[in-house]
C-alpha cells in the first residue's frame, strides 16, 4: 500500500466524455498502482443541483459502471457511493462549526450558481464545500486529484483542516492537490470553450458507438481563420491532443511533421484519429455494457467499496467526536 491516501469525488451526472477521461479518470487509474485510493460517487453533492429523483439511483450506478469500465479497479481502489457512508454527512456538520461562513460565500462555484439560478439558491449549494472537505478528511486524505475548477474548494478543505486542528488538536493532514498532467481538452465544435456534455457536438462520449465517433470527429472545427505566424489553431491543437492520448506516438509525430511542412490533410488526420479512438474506446464500451447488464454485480461493487470505506470513516469520526467533546455513553 502506498504512502498517500488519495481521495476524489465523482459527479453522477451525465455521460463521461474523453475530456473527463483525460482530465481526471486516467490520472485516477494511474494513482491506483501506488496508493490507497478512495473514489466516491458523490450523490449527496449532486442533489443540490436540479435532478430527476426517479432516475437518480440508476444514474449513480451508471457512474460506477462508467468509471469501472474506464479503469477504476474495485479490488485495488475503494470505489463507493457517498450516501452509503453516513459518516460523511455527520462530519460535514461538525466541520461546519469551524468553517467561516464568509469563505463559503466567496466560492466562485457558489457565486456562479447563485447568479445563474434566478430562484433562491438552496443552502446545500452554499455548504457544498464543507461536505467535500468531510469526504476527504473522513479518510485523512493526503492527495486529491481534481480538475482546476476545484482548486478553490480544496484550498478551503485545507483551511477547514487547519481550523479544526487549531481548535481541537492535530487530527487532519492538509491534503495536497494533484492536477492531471494532460492538457485541457477543448470543445470539438468551438475550441474556445471546454469540452462539455451540455453542448451537443462539443464532446466525444467515452461510450460512443464507432459511427458516432466518426461523425463527431469529422465535424470537428479545424481552422477558424488564419493564425498568426502559422501557429496551430486551437481546433487543430485539440485534435493533436487527442492524437497524443489515443494514437501511437509515431502516428502523432508523422502528422506533426506534416503540419510543420504545411502538408497536413485534415481529412486524413481525422480519419486516423477516429480509427484510434474507436479501437481504444472499444474495450471501455464493451465493459460498460457488460456491467450495465448486470445490476447485481454493480451493486456488489458498491457494497464491497462501502464495506472497506465505512470502518475507516467510523474510526475518524470516533476520534473527532471525542476531541470535540461529544457525549459517549
Ligand atoms: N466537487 C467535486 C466536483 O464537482 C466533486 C467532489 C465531491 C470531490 N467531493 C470531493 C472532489 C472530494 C474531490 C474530493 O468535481
Amino acid at each position: 500500500m502506498g504512502e498517500e491516501v488519495v481521495f476524489s469525488g465523482i459527479q453522477p451526472s451525465g455521460r463521461i466524455h474523453v475530456g473527463n477521461y483525460l482530465g481526471a479518470i486516467k490520472n485516477w487509474v494511474k494513482l491506483q498502482d501506488q496508493h490507497l485510493c478512495y473514489y466516491c460517487v458523490v450523490d449527496y453533492h449532486a442533489i443540490t443541483s436540479p435532478y430527476e429523483p426517479g432516475a437518480f439511483s440508476q444514474a449513480v450506478l451508471d457512474a460506477v459502471a462508467a468509471n469501472v469500465a474506464a479503469g477504476l479497479d474495485p479490488d485495488r481502489s475503494v470505489i463507493f457511493v457517498q450516501s452509503q457512508v453516513p459518516e460523511h454527512t455527520e462530519l460535514c456538520w461538525i466541520l461546519g462549526a469551524v468553517t467561516p461562513a464568509g469563505e463559503l460565500q466567496r466560492m466562485t462555484q457558489y457565486k456562479d450558481r447563485a447568479r445563474v439560478r434566478r430562484e433562491v439558491v438552496n443552502a446545500g449549494v452554499l455548504t457544498y464545500p464543507i461536505l467535500q472537505a468531510a469526504d476527504i478528511l473522513a479518510y485523512k486524505g493526503t492527495l486529491v486529484p481534481i480538475g482546476e475548477d476545484q482548486a478553490q474548494h480544496l484550498e478551503l478543505t485545507r483551511e477547514i483542516a487547519r481550523k479544526f486542528n487549531a481548535a481541537y488538536g492535530p487530527t487532519f493532514p492538509e491534503p495536497q492537490v494533484s492536477f492531471s498532467p494532460s492538457p485541457r481538452i477543448m470543445s470539438l465544435s468551438d475550441p474556445r470553450v471546454k469540452m462539455s456534455k451540455s453542448i451537443p457536438g462539443s464532446y466525444l462520449s467515452l461510450m460512443a458507438e464507432p459511427a458516432a465517433i466518426q461523425e463527431t470527429v469529422a465535424r470537428a472545427v479545424t481552422d477558424t481563420g488564419p493564425t498568426p505566424g502559422g501557429e496551430m489553431s486551437p481546433g487543430v491543437a485539440t485534435l493533436f491532443h487527442l492524437l497524443d492520448a489515443f494514437a501511437p506516438g509515431e502516428t502523432a509525430e508523422r502528422f506533426r511533421a506534416a503540419h510543420r511542412q504545411g502538408g497536413l490533410r485534415y481529412s486524413e488526420l481525422k480519419a486516423v484519429l477516429a480509427e484510434c479512438l474507436i479501437e481504444r474506446l472499444e474495450p471501455i464500451r464493451r465493459r460498460y455494457r457488460e456491467l450495465m447488464a448486470r445490476p447485481e454485480t454493480l451493486k456488489d461493487i458498491v457494497r464491497h467499496g462501502t464495506a472497506r470505506a465505512r470502518p475507516a470513516a467510523c474510526a475518524t469520526l470516533e476520534e473527532v467526536r471525542e476531541k470535540v467533546g461529544i457525549l459517549k455513553v
